[in-house]
């Protein structure tokens, strides 16, 4: 097995509290690994006036895996008036870190799985029609394109000259075509067809090594006939050249999220494009325990990083003992160990915190349903080293 050497990047706030949990579980299951610290952050904006320094992007090129936090992200303004005075008016620009880092390894592959955990009073249980409540087992991984689509970042309000005259020679912008510029806002939705094979083809494979029969595309190819079409065909073409056995279900994303108030455990692995696949994993999510159980993937060809879903939550940041679930980025830890390979490591890991949480013996406050604060030790609720050790005593068990 080769040795790793994984990126930390702790950023602002909780991710200070949680990443350095999930390292120690990472020593637990005894992964092969050097750990190098790297600078991310607000403090990083203020004083450097960049938040992913230059020195960042090297360890990430060099050793190719990174363990994220979170960042603290401001609106533009907020942010120019954050900056160090000395760097003001120097042509600075605020740009969220981990969106900077999608764009610079092209990590355009986001992987969120949505487990949910028995045990776990946080998980979405339903009504049986004798009335009896049942909760279903929801294990759902969806693949969710990184890097383009909605997001792609080419739109305009008062469209330049050159671009509004591309628009009126569609004839369906004749519906739009006297609405004066500064009342017209543009954003326009990319898909290529490589980076749709990409993370279709991700999202079969995964199937593939799991065992699961479906993929689920959730798109909107009847409305937007283009990109989600595209999206569409690629899968079509890749499910029938490249894994026969495995089925392709297609579903509009409005009925998908109809479908996953309904019956949300019938759907292993779902693929969409950018703002799609974001809506759907949080909302995914929210039926297995929520920002405190949500992990994801940023993977590259070269370069992946894991992180928690959750942000710099600062209203919780200053609190000693820290009270926030590290369960979240624990699980992007294993994320990691599983993309290197190390399939039983991981595992051993997903195993623990399924224990933890099947016992119920140790929760954290947002486990406990308690409005967040320093009062919650008191009631019951386990700090968030007191979760991880938890998850090592079980290791260890
Ligand atoms: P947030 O995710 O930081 O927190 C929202 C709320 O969720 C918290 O107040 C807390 O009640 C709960 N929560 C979050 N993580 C939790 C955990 N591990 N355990 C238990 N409860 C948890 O989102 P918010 O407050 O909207 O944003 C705070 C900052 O984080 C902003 O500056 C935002 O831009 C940034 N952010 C960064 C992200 C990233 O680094 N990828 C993602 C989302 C927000
Ligand atoms: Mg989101």
């Amino acid at each position: 097995m080769t040795r790793h050497t994984v990126v930390t990047m702790p950023g602002d706030g909780i991710g200070n509290q949680v990443v350095p949990e999930a390292l120690r579980v990472l020593k637990a299951v005894s992964f092969d690994a050097d750990y190098v610290h790297a600078d991310i952050g607000w403090e990083f904006w203020r004083n450097e006036g960049n938040g992913l320094p230059a020195r960042t992007i090297d360890l990430l090129t060099k050793h190719k895996l990174g363990l994220f936090g979170a960042i603290t992200s401001k609106p533009k303004k907020d942010a120019e008036a954050e900056l160090d005075p000395k760097l003001r008016n120097k042509g600075y620009v605020y740009y969220s870190p981990i969106v900077t880092m999608r764009q610079r390894f092209n990590l355009d592959i986001c992987v969120r799985p949505c487990v949910g955990f028995a045990g776990n009073p946080l998980n979405y249980i339903r009504k049986r029609p004798d009335g009896v409540f049942e909760e279903p087992q929801i294990n759902t991984t969806i693949f969710r394109q990184n890097t383009e689509g909605m997001y792609c970042g080419v739109e305009w309000t008062n469209p330049p000259d050159n671009v509004r005259a591309a628009l009126n020679s569609h004839p369906r912008f004749d519906a739009f075509a006297n609405v004066p510029g500064r009342d017209l806002a543009v954003s326009v939705r990319i898909i290529t067809r490589s980076a749709a094979e990409r993370i279709i083809t991700a999202a079969f494979e995964f199937a593939k090594r799991k065992g699961f029969k479906a993929v689920t595309i959730c798109e909107k190819p009847n409305v937007v006939r283009e990109t989600s079409g595209m999206m569409e065909e690629v899968a079509k073409e890749i499910q029938a050249s490249k894994f026969p056995d495995i089925q392709l279900w297609r579903n509009n994303i409005d009925a998908q999220l109809m479908w996953l108030n309904k019956n949300p455990e019938t759907f292993n692995v779902i693929v969409a494009s950018n703002l799609f696949g974001d809506i759907l994993s949080d909302a995914f999510a929210g039926l297995v325990g929520g920002l405190g159980f949500a992990a994801s993937g940023n993977i590259g060809d070269e370069v992946a990083v894991f992180e928690p879903t959750h942000g710099s939550a600062p209203k919780y940041a200053a609190l000693n003992p820290p009270i926030v679930n590290p369960i979240a980025t624990i699980l992007a830890a294993a994320m990691l160990v599983e993309h290197v390979g190390e399939y039983d490591k991981s595992k051993m890991i997903w195993d623990a915190v399924a224990a933890v949480v099947r016992e119920g013996k140790v929760r954290t406050y947002d486990m406990l349903r308690l409005t967040g604060g320093t009062k919650v030790l008191e009631q019951g609720a386990a700090s968030t080293p007191q979760m991880t050790d938890a998850i090592l005593r079980k290791l260890k068990g």
